[in-house]
C-alpha cells in the first residue's frame, strides 16, 4: 500500500502522495514549491547551479550533505530535510556568513551559479562548525568544497576569497539538536513502499527485505545514489519502472574490519568509502579520492553502484582489483564472493544473477611487503572523465617481485587486468630491465579505442608510461617521493 513521501522543509513536514516516483528534488522545487532559487544549469551533476544541502539522522546523529538536487529523485527524501539557498537568511532578513562573504567579497556576477556557490559554501561551513573549528578553510578544503560548482563570470577568485572570508564574520550556528527533533519522528520501522503512476518506489530497511523485493521484483531497477541512475531520466529521457532504493537499508551503509579487509557495504557514499579506505592506504588513494568527481557527486554515489555499473571508465575498479578486493552478492538465498576482476564478463555484461544485489566490497588491509599506487589521467584535476585509469600493485620478497596485479580503465571494454605485463614481472628483479619488458608486453594485453577523450596511442604511451612511474616511487634503490594531492590530511 502506498505511503506518503514526508520530509522536512522550510519548517514544516511536507507530505507528497502524488509525486512522479523519479521527478528529480530540482523540479518539485521549481515546479511544485516555487522555490526558484536553486537553478537548473546541466541537469546532469556537473555544474552544481542545483547544489542543496540534505540533512538525515544516522545512528542519533545529524548529517549534512551537499548534493545535486537535479539528478536525485523525491521520494529519496523520505525521513530528511531539505535545506536550498532560501533557508540561509536569519528570520529578519540578516544575511548568513556565506552569503555576507559573497556579498564583501564581490563573489557574483550574473548570480546564476551563486545559489549553488553559497549550498556549497554552506556545506564547508557546517562541517567546519561541527568539528568546532572556524578557522579559515586551507585553499586545498575550498576547492575541494568547490569541485562541483561552475562558474562562467565571476572567475574563481573572489568566490575562494568569500570562502575564507566567511569564517571571519560574526558565526551562524546551525541548531543540529533541534534538526534532530524535528526529524525524529519521521523515521520509520518498516520499509516504505510509495506508489504513483503505476510505478512503485520501494525503500527497505533490512537486508532480508532487499533481498525479498529483489526476488519478489526482478524486473524493478536497484537504485542506489543515482548518480548514474538520475542521467538515465534527464538526459536519457527513460520512462523507470519500479525502483528499490538502497540507501535506507542500515546493514548496507557499514564499514568493518573483517579478517585481514574493509568491508564496505554497497550503499557506503563514495566520500565515506574513500576516507575509510584512505586511513589504510593516504598515499595511495588519496589523490584519486579527491580527483572522483565533485564532493556533490561522492556525498551521494556510491562505491557499490561504481562498481556495480562497472563502465570500463570508471575510477573505482582498476585499484580495486589491483589490490585483490573481492565482491560480496546477496539473495534470498544468502551471500556469494568472488574476485571482483571475475564480476566482470564483458561490455556491460556482469556476473549478477536475477535476485542478486552487490552487498558489499572486501578490500584487504595493507601489507609491507605489497607496492600499490593508482592514478587517473583527464583534462581537468576534478570533475572529469578518465581516459586512463592505472592501478599496480607488487609484492616483493627483497628485491624479487613475488607476485603483480595491473589493472587498467580506459583501455578495454571492461576493467582489465594487464596478464602478460604481469607476466613479465613475477619471479624478476624490480630493475629497469624488468620494467621495460613489462611496458613492451602492456602493448600486447591492450588494444585501446580512440575517442573524444584520447586517441588508442595517447591511451598506450600513457600506461606505459605510468608503470614507469610506479617504477620509479617503488623501486628498492633511490625511489622518486610520490606526489600525493592530500587534502583531506593536516591541510
Ligand atoms: C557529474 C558526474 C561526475 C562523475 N564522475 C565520476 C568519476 O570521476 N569517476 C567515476 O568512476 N564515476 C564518475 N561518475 C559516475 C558515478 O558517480 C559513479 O559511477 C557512482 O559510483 C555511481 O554510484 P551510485 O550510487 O550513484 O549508483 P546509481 O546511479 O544509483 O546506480 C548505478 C547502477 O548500478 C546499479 N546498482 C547500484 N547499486 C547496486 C547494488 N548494490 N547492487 C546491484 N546493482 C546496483 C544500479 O541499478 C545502476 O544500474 C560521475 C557521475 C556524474 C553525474
Ligand atoms: S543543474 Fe548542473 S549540477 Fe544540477
Ligand atoms: S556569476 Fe555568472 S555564472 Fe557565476
Amino acid at each position: 500500500m502506498s505511503e506518503p513521501i514526508r520530509f522536512f522543509h522550510r519548517g514544516q513536514v511536507r507530505e507528497l502522495r502524488a509525486t512522479d516516483p523519479t521527478q528529480t528534488i530540482l523540479q518539485h522545487l521549481r515546479e511544485d514549491l516555487r522555490c526558484t532559487g536553486t537553478k537548473e544549469g546541466c541537469a546532469e551533476g556537473d555544474c552544481g547551479a542545483c547544489t542543496v544541502v540534505v540533512g538525515s539522522l544516522e545512528n542519533g546523529e545529524v548529517r549534512l550533505k551537499a548534493v545535486n538536487a537535479c539528478i536525485q529523485f523525491t521520494p529519496t527524501l523520505d525521513g530528511k530535510a531539505l535545506f536550498t539557498v532560501e533557508d540561509l537568511a536569519a528570520p529578519d532578513g540578516s544575511l548568513h556568513p556565506v552569503q555576507q562573504a559573497l556579498v564583501e567579497c564581490h563573489g557574483s556576477q550574473c548570480g546564476f551559479c551563486t545559489p549553488g556557490f553559497a549550498m556549497s559554501l554552506w556545506g564547508m561551513y557546517l562541517k567546519q562548525e561541527n568539528e568546532q573549528d572556524m578557522q579559515a578553510p586551507s585553499r586545498c578544503q575550498i576547492d575541494d568544497a568547490l569541485s562541483g560548482n561552475l562558474c562562467r563570470c565571476t572567475g574563481y577568485r573572489p568566490i575562494i576569497d568569500a570562502a575564507r572570508r566567511m569564517t571571519e564574520l560574526p558565526p551562524a550556528y546551525f541548531d543540529r539538536a533541534a534538526l534532530a527533533r524535528q526529524l525524529a519522528p519521521l523515521q520509520r520501522e518498516q520499509g516504505f513502499t510509495y506508489e504513483a503512476d503505476g510505478r512503485r518506489f520501494h525503500a527497505p530497511r533490512t537486508l532480508e527485505e532487499l533481498a525479498r523485493l529483489r526476488a519478489e521484483y526482478p524486473q524493478a531497477l536497484l537504485l542506489a545514489g543515482s548518480t548514474d541512475v538520475g542521467l538515465w531520466v534527464t538526459k536519457g529521457l527513460r520512462v523507470l519502472g519500479d525502483v528499490i532504493y538502497l540507501g535506507q537499508v542500515a546493514q548496507l551503509q557499514a564499514v568493518r574490519e573483517l579478517d585481514g579487509a574493509i568491508e564496505i557495504g554497497a550503499g557506503v557514499s563514495l566520500q565515506d568509502a574513500y576516507a575509510a579506505l584512505c586511513r589504510h592506504y593516504p598515499q595511495e588513494l588519496s589523490e584519486l579520492w579527491q580527483r572522483f568527481a565533485s564532493l556533490p557527486i561522492r556525498n551521494a554515489g556510491t562505491l557499490g553502484g561504481n562498481v556495480a555499473n562497472g563502465s570500463p571508465i570508471g575510477d573505482s575498479m582498476p585499484w580495486l582489483i589491483a589490490l585483490g578486493a573481492r565482491i560480496v552478492l546477496g539473495s534470498v538465498a544468502g551471500t556469494r564472493e568472488l574476485a571482483l576482476e571475475d564480476f566482470y564478463l564483458g561490455y556491460q555484461q556482469k556476473d549478477l544473477q536475477p535476485g542478486e544485489f552487490v552487498q558489499a566490497l572486501r578490500v584487504p588491509l595493507p601489507r609491507s611487503d605489497v607496492r600499490m599506487r593508482t592514478w587517473k589521467l583527464a583534462k581537468r584535476f576534478d570533475q572529469d572523465i578518465s581516459a586512463v585509469c592505472a592501478a599496480f600493485a607488487v609484492t616483493l620478497g627483497g628485491d624479487t617481485i613475488i607476485d603483480a596485479r595491473i589493472a587498467f580503465g580506459g583501455m578495454a571494454a571492461t576493467p582489465k587486468r594487464a596478464a602478460q605485463a604481469e607476466a613479465a614481472l613475477i619471479g624478476q628483479p624490480w630493475t629497469e630491465a624488468t620494467l621495460r619488458a613489462a611496458m613492451d608486453a602492456l602493448a600486447h594485453d591492450y588494444a585501446p579505442l580512440s575517442d573524444m577523450r584520447a586517441s588508442s596511442n595517447y591511451r598506450l604511451r600513457t600506461a606505459q608510461n605510468l608503470l614507469r612511474r610506479f617504477w620509479l616511487e617503488t623501486r628498492s634503490d633511490n625511489p622518486l617521493p610520490a606526489y600525493a594531492v592530500n587534502v583531506f590530511a593536516g591541510a
